[in-house]
């Protein structure tokens, strides 16, 4: 808005919407911008419901119809943007406290009403991901991705204060981590017309970086290298898994976080898992307050008391022997699973759940696992059979949290290499570290989704992240 005072010409400033409603300053001038979320009235007054994502409330804003005509609101339709001057007042109505009565409009944009998507209330998540550049604007998603905002600052703040050096690890590599082959391939070769050596390969030594390259599933090899040099590291950054799973907790792009510690042990790997999520969780708690309750009200209504209950409650340190005993003593009294799980099985997600949910009733960290279901580079027990691995169980979830104790010994993780056909040359630089100054050291990898699943409710993991890499689906 254009106001003159005396002889200068000045464009009111904007008051976001979260401010605004907190404000006190009754009778005084104010502007605010966003969008349109409903338009109700009579035919003496119309109230604009009005968001700009600041926060999940709207203001509200009375149009006196004396002062504008029908025809001037026309474009003030739900999905429209624009920019309300008015006077600030004590609400009348129930709901809010304060209201805004205009006295100047600005329409930015207008919403066609035959055309915009985001017409009517309760649309369903799956049609809701096929309008992923417009969702944001609903009032879940405008919640989630609060949150997430939120949720990063608190995994900064957490390793930050305790000392650790955020490490900025490659996103394209030539190695996998963790060995599943599930990696994208990084190339500018022309895929049509691929030259061949004698042995039938892919020739890559004319490829941009001479050798097969592609995105990092995990930055942990190279988090190790700066743990071994500074000590506390921790990587955020996204990886990507070309694992063809369809299941609402997999993501072919997902964000890691990924400390690495030298000089900690087992025990301490896992005390640091569970003070960093229920750092995490009770950050949630303490800063997305009204948006953890509207999703507590419109999403899952055992939200909030399931995020109180993971702080107040110490989470269960099951060895994975221990695991395979109580699941087969369930099955021995009557409980069916759909997949196996005999000592030296990988667990199905129900067999996590079955534990976290059912049997404990609360979070697990499961230690102690088969070595040939785990990784090269976990520490491996006398036992000779077992690795020191520290996956975090979580009700909803499953596995949030995969992590080790790593192998500092370079002949034991030389064994491992060769046993698992591991091509030794490319691994040089990573086995650099046990050849000097090794020492020992752990880490972990949480999924930053699988998180924001938990801290959210979300039921998918296609609805925690704005524009979700999946199988067949790179739209956005
Ligand atoms: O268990 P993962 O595969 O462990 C690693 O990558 C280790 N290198 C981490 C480390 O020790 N530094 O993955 C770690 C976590 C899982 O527990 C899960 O939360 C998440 O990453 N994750 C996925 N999240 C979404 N979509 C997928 N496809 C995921 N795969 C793993
Ligand atoms: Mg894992």
């Amino acid at each position: 808005m254009i106001e003159h005072n005396k002889n200068k010409t000045y464009i009111m400033q904007r008051t976001e919407i979260k401010d605004a409603l907190r404000c006190t300053s009754f009778g005084q001038p104010i502007n605010v911008r966003g969008w349109v979320r409903s338009r109700r009235g009579n035919k003496n007054v119309s109230f604009i419901a009005l968001n700009d994502g600041s926060t999940i409330k709207n203001i509200q804003i009375v149009v006196d119809l004396a002062q504008f005509s029908e025809e001037l609101l026309k474009p003030v339709t739900t999905g429209a943007c624009i920019s309300a001057t008015g006077t600030l007042v004590e609400s009348q109505g129930a709901g809010q406290s304060v209201e805004i009565q205009l006295t100047e409009l600005e329409v930015y944009g207008s919403a066609d009403p035959e055309k915009y998507p985001l017409q009517k209330k309760g649309l369903s998540m799956e049609f809701l991901r096929t309008v992923a550049h417009l969702r944001p604007r609903t009032n879940t998603f405008g919640a989630v991705f609060r949150i997430r905002h939120h949720m990063a600052m608190a995994i900064h703040t957490y390793f930050h204060e305790h000392g650790y050096f955020y490490f900025h690890t490659p996103l394209i590599t030539a190695s996998d981590c963790e060995g599943a082959g599930q990696m994208f391939q990084v190339t500018t070769k022309n895929l049509y017309n691929l030259r061949k050596t004698e042995d039938g390969q892919i020739d890559y030594s004319d490829d941009f970086f001479g050798k097969m390259a592609a995105l990092t599933v995990s930055g942990q090899l190279e988090g190790e290298l700066g743990a071994l040099a500074l000590g506390k590291i921790y990587t955020f950054g996204p990886t990507f898994r070309a694992e063809n799973s369809n299941t609402p907790r997999h993501l072919a792009e997902f964000w890691m976080i990924e400390p690495e510690v030298a000089f900690i042990q087992k025990d301490e790997l896992m005390d640091l898992e569970e003070d960093f999520i229920k750092f995490c969780v009770r950050w949630a708690l303490e800063h997305c307050m009204d948006d953890l309750e509207f999703l507590n009200q419109y999403v899952d209504k055992g939200l909030i008391e399931r995020l109180r209950s993971v702080i107040d409650t110490d989470f269960v340190r099951l060895p994975y022997t221990e695991g395979i005993n109580i699941l087969q003593e369930a099955i021995r009294n009557g409980h069916k699973f759909e997949f196996p799980c005999q000592w030296g099985d990988d667990l199905a997600s129900e067999h996590e759940r079955f534990l976290v949910e059912e049997h404990f009733r609360k979070p697990v960290i499961m230690t102690d696992y088969p070595k040939d279901i785990k990784a090269f580079y976990m520490k491996i027990n006398d036992d000779q059979k077992t690795v020191q691995g520290t996956d975090v169980l979580f009700p909803q979830i499953g596995e949030i949290i995969g992590g080790s104790v790593r192998e500092e010994n370079e002949a034991k993780l030389n064994d491992e290499i060769e046993r698992r056909h591991i091509p030794m040359k490319d691994m040089w630089w990573y086995l650099d570290t046990r050849r000097f100054g090794s020492a020992p050291h752990a880490g972990f990898g949480l999924g930053f989704e699988r998180l924001m699943l938990f801290v959210t409710g979300m039921q998918n993991i296609r609805d925690v992240i704005p524009f979700p890499r999946t199988p067949k689906n790179a739209e956005f």
